[in-house]
């Protein structure tokens, strides 16, 4: 039996962090065994904010591939490419535009919590940006050409992407109703069960907010940000009892990253007041450091040998191009164009 095609992208903000390791990228590696596998550097999402600061962005798209590969990511397997690579996508934007209602893309949440975080911003900011541009509207559209174009049947996303996927679903269900075919798949969201992680001052881990550990950081740096992990608060002096459930970020850390065994034993030495926040931070830097080693090391490798990223990313690029290829000759055919 062919597999279920699966589509994810994540905008190209550069470097990854630890959360994104955790509640994406394991998450992905396992998935590569059982479906068809595309993953994509959503470039064009990426303007529909950062329009004007597109300095980095040749830079991030690739540090964002070299994390996927480091991590096991696997191109034998899985199809691996930029967005702007495949104009399919751009050209089923386009129909799809056609025949979406403006007033689903207006109610869509997730957007209206974007241009939220956008206007605070921009209260700070003198260049005066606008604030929903057409392109940012069309979000969701976009999106869900990322994945008709691959008709997918299974999407990998956080809750916070729910929203946009039930509006590709109502667009799904429309192009076939409009233009009486069964063409498309309506894609079904698989939510992705891990536990967040909080930066190390215990707020939303993100690189924006600074409080983020890289994937690539150096163990020097990695030790050093681990020590300003934030710890049980109500705890004065390294022989008090501690509670771990109010030590949000280390022992949180801990759980994700430490053997059951460890996990236990530092438990009950922090309950007993045996166990000092300083020393427990460093053994869980060595820890993570120890994890991370293979991670980096194969990172590096591939950063020497970028032509080869370069030359997987084309590859990737191509296969998925021609995947869209097939659906939009189908596409143009339903809608006589
Ligand atoms: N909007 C997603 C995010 O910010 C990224 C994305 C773009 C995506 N197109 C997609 C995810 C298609 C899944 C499928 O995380
Ligand atoms: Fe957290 Fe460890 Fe300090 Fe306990 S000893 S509060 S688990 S950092």
């Amino acid at each position: 039996m062919e597999k279920i095609n699966l589509v994810s992208g994540m905008r190209s903000t550069g470097k990854l962090h630890f959360g994104h390791y955790m509640g994406v990228i394991t998450n992905w590696v396992k998935l590569q065994e059982e479906y068809n596998c595309f993953f994509f550097v959503a470039d064009w999402h990426a303007l529909t904010t950062k329009f004007d600061k597109t300095e980095n962005l040749k830079q991030d798209k690739l540090d964002v591939v070299l994390d996927w590969l480091a991590c096991g990511i696997d191109p034998e397997k899985s199809t691996i490419y930029f967005q702007s690579n495949v104009a399919q996508i751009a050209e089923l934007h386009i129909l799809l535009s056609m025949i979406t209602p403006n007033n689903w893309v207006e109610r869509d949440p997730t957007l209206k919590d974007m241009v939220k975080i956008l206007k605070n911003k921009d209260e700070n900011n003198s260049d005066n940006m606008p604030q929903m541009s057409y392109g940012l509207l069309g979000y969701p559209v976009l999106m869900s050409a990322d994945i008709m174009a691959m008709n997918a049947g299974i999407v990998p996303v956080g809750v916070d992407q729910l929203a946009h996927l039930e509006i590709t679903r109502d667009i799904v269900r429309r192009f076939n109703n409009i233009y009486k075919t069964d063409l498309f798949n309506e894609p079904k969201p698989k939510l992705t069960q891990v536990p967040l992680l909080l930066g190390v001052d215990g707020q939303k881990m993100g690189k924006s907010f600074g409080n983020d550990i890289k994937i690539s950081d150096s163990e020097e740096t990695t030790s050093k940000r681990i020590m300003q992990c934030i710890t049980d608060r109500t705890r004065a002096r390294k022989d008090d009892p501690g509670h771990p459930d109010n030590c949000e970020v280390a022992f949180k850390y801990y759980q994700t990253f430490a053997d059951a065994d460890t996990v236990c034993q530092v438990e009950c030495e922090c309950r007993q007041g045996k166990r000092g926040c300083a020393d427990c931070k460093r053994q869980l830097g060595k820890i993570i450091n120890e994890k991370f080693a293979p991670i980096r090391y194969k990172r590096q490798e591939f950063e020497r040998d970028i032509d080869k990223v370069k030359d997987i990313i084309k590859e990737g690029s191509k296969k998925a191009a021609a995947e869209a290829e097939k659906t939009m000759q189908k596409v143009r055919d339903a809608v006589n164009i």
